[in-house]
């Protein structure tokens, strides 16, 4: 069978980024990161965003092509994310594929950012292969996936590779979100969660202690606004001596404490429905302290543990929704009216 081609493009937030994909290889994946830019704001200022996803696609989308040693006309299809994200953001993503997809006269496939998240676990590298070695036969399934990033938190049943269902999420901040805010209130920058976990190597994780949210409810939702505003009035009641160590102490128990709410919800989730195998998607999904408490977890409970093979892939990245969106073709999950087809920014798994 002869894999194709699909030129994928994300712009939700504050990533521009463009790749090639073949099945589920990535031949390029471009990211003009827009960190510096929000830098100064502490946070993502949409237009700002906007302002630069349109300078940046049109370089980014050539440097795709160079780097996967292919023309414009070997492209078999453009995808595009179109929800959830930052509406302003992603309508320049959706604009840029619109275009595209008519100018090559090729299908257009609109791609979920979650799913993304999600498949990018499958992904490939150039030489073909995943790390941890994966298949997507049967013995994989039902899996179990985390996804975490900036704006959502969500427990994903997949019975199979084409049926995922949200089993649980956040009721108000993701686990991202609280992280960064954390980060901020300590002055420590933008964006905090991947600072936060450097700084919290040197603390002690046990110093602070902060509650665990919703032990009183039995189903697998999560909730971190009480934890973010319990951490902002430990860091309000430190005032004036927050030194080095404790700054540090602080990183480490608070980021415990984020991933201790995670972990109790998702290990209910694994008691009920007992995965095969547990996939760890998105940008907080690269914390290290998170990935041992889930190779533990793996080992206890003899499940399989599957995350993309880079970090790269974690973050924010078109790569991912190359592959998502290889998915949707094999199914003929094309975008058949241009017009209708949309961004949707509060958009579901
Ligand atoms: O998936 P992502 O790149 O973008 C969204 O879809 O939101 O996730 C961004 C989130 C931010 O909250 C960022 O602080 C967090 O992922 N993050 C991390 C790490 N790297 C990125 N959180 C904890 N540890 C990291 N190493
Ligand atoms: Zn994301």
């Amino acid at each position: 069978m002869k894999y194709p081609r699909i030129l994928a493009i994300d712009t939700s937030c504050d990533d521009t980024s463009v790749a090639v994909t073949q099945g589920m290889k990535v031949l390029s994946n471009i990211v003009a990161s827009q960190t510096e830019i929000h830098r100064k704001y502490g946070g993502v200022m949409p237009l700002e965003a906007k302002l630069a996803h349109h300078e940046f696609i049109g370089p980014t989308y050539h440097e795709a092509l160079k780097r996967a040693h292919i023309k414009s006309n070997q492209i078999d299809a453009v995808a595009v994310t179109y929800g959830p994200g930052l509406a302003i953001a992603l309508e320049v993503g959706i604009a840029f594929a619109k275009d595209l997809s008519k100018e090559l006269n090729v299908p257009l496939i609109g791609v979920n950012h979650m799913s993304g998240h999600l498949y990018s676990c499958l992904a490939v590298n150039s030489k073909g292969n995943t790390k941890p070695k994966v298949t997507i036969e049967g013995e994989f399934f039902p899996a179990l996936a985390l996804l975490i990033s900036g704006g959502h938190s969500d427990i994903v049943l997949l019975p199979d590779l084409s049926t995922p269902t949200i089993v649980g999420a956040t009721i108000d901040d993701a686990a991202g979100e609280a992280l960064d805010k954390f980060a901020r209130l300590l002055d420590l920058g933008y964006p905090g969660g991947a600072i936060l976990e450097t700084i919290a190597k040197e603390g002690n994780p046990d110093r602070f202690q902060f509650p665990l949210p919703m032990t009183q409810t039995h189903d697998f939702n999560l909730s971190f606004s009480g934890l973010k505003t319990s951490g902002r009035h430990k860091v309000e009641e430190l005032e004036g001596t927050l030194d080095q160590q404790t700054i540090e102490d602080l990183a480490a128990s608070f980021q415990k404490a984020v991933f201790r709410a995670l972990l109790y919800k998702f290990k209910k989730a694994v008691e009920k429905f007992q995965p095969q195998s547990i996939w760890l998607g998105g940008g907080v999904s690269a914390n290290l302290y998170l990935r041992k408490q889930m190779r533990d977890l793996c080992k206890q409970n003899n499940i399989k543990l599957i995350f993309p093979y880079t970090k790269k892939l974690s973050t924010d990245n078109a790569a991912m929704i190359g592959v998502a969106a290889y998915f949707q073709y094999l199914n003929k999950d094309f975008v058949f009216n241009f017009d209708e087809f949309q961004r949707k920014p509060r958009l579901n798994i």
